[in-house]
């Protein structure tokens, strides 16, 4: 039997990320081939791009444990080092949202990454002592969506660096194909291509999408996701035809029509829309800005003369 998962397991499994792929497999091998733990990764991207399923099949190919944690999770240096205190040789330690670790953390993490050893106060006041910890060697993986978050000295410690791209329509197409196998839902080729074309590069959104469409073509329909279901379960959805969805539209809407298109702040534009200023920046303005709806520029964000035509405004800039 053999195990039909929803996160892909090697790399050979993972669709999309070419380039990324093609490194990290040399860079495997060659740490395999040496018997030594792998150089540490940052991985860079938009949510949903896959970083958190890249991390588990790095360790999977490596052959070895993965712990996973996150920036927000490890509050005190202690937190981290009870962590790495547990490591073994060669496994890989996953952080997700590594830019939200706190200093102090962060500042454990210099040498355990470069030379893998700790120095730890223990005690307090005249009591107070440093600790030298020797570690294995492990490799820790690092995820954020902003690579422009990270301190410079983490972000030198990282000797593999991939910045994670959204996803092509074929790519995403056969990701929603692989999915709807898995998960039993008959799908056409059409069904497939519709749900991809509208899943804003994201392959968690296109995920997304199918489990709806598949409750809509259950309900309204036979069962069959096709593109005609398809068409109508995203109507109901409120994703229009090129994947905006209605917080989207409700960006772009806003800085038509409140703002003359803009140049509008960010921290205005989230108070209007009632999003924080966090989610408008990582989920939604990277792929504005990627499919030509938005612009950034040094006065704030501008909506396009592809918005304006997207949502039939007629174009009054330049
Ligand atoms: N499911 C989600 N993302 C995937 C990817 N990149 N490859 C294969 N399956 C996936």
């Amino acid at each position: 039997l053999v195990e039909r998962t929803l996160r892909p397991q090697y790399l050979a499994q993972y669709i999309g990320q070419d380039k990324i792929k093609e490194q990290l497999d040399i860079f495997i091998k060659a740490a395999k081939l040496r018997e030594e733990s792998l150089d540490h990764v940052l991985l860079f991207g938009p949510p949903g791009l896959g970083k958190t399923t890249m991390a588990f099949v790095i360790a999977n190919e490596l052959g070895v444990n993965i712990k996973q944690t996150s920036g927000p999770a490890i509050e005190k240096a202690g937190d981290l080092v009870a962590i790495l205190n547990e490591l073994e040789a060669g496994d890989v330690l996953f952080i997700d949202e590594i830019h939200r670790l706190p200093m102090a953390v962060e500042e454990v993490l210099y040498s355990a990454m470069e030379d893998f050893y700790i120095d730890i106060m223990i005690g307090g006041g005249d009591a107070s002592r440093s600790v030298h910890l020797e570690l294995p060697p492990f490799t820790l993986i690092g995820a954020t969506t902003r690579a422009g978050m990270l301190s410079n000295p983490l972000r030198a410690r990282f000797g593999i660096n991939a910045h994670m791209a959204y996803y092509d329509i074929d790519d995403l197409t056969e990701i929603v194909t692989r999915t709807a196998d898995i998960f039993d839902v008959e799908i056409t080729g059409d069904g497939a291509h519709e749900i991809a074309r509208r899943s804003r590069g994201t392959p968690r959104i296109a995920n997304r999408l199918l489990k709806r469409v598949r409750d809509f073509a259950q309900i309204k329909g036979t069962g069959l996701v096709d593109d005609e279901v398809t068409q109508k379960a995203l109507l109901m959805l409120d994703v229009d035809a090129s994947g905006l969805d209605y917080v989207d539209q409700k960006i772009i809407k806003t800085m038509i029509e409140m703002y003359r298109g803009g140049p509008v702040g960010l921290g205005t534009l989230a108070v209007n829309i009632s999003e924080e200023r966090e989610t408008l920046e990582d989920m939604y303005e990277p792929y504005l800005i990627q499919s030509g709806f938005l612009i950034r520029t040094r006065q704030g964000r501008c909506a396009t003369a592809k918005a304006y035509a997207h949502f039939g405004y007629e174009y009054t800039g330049e």
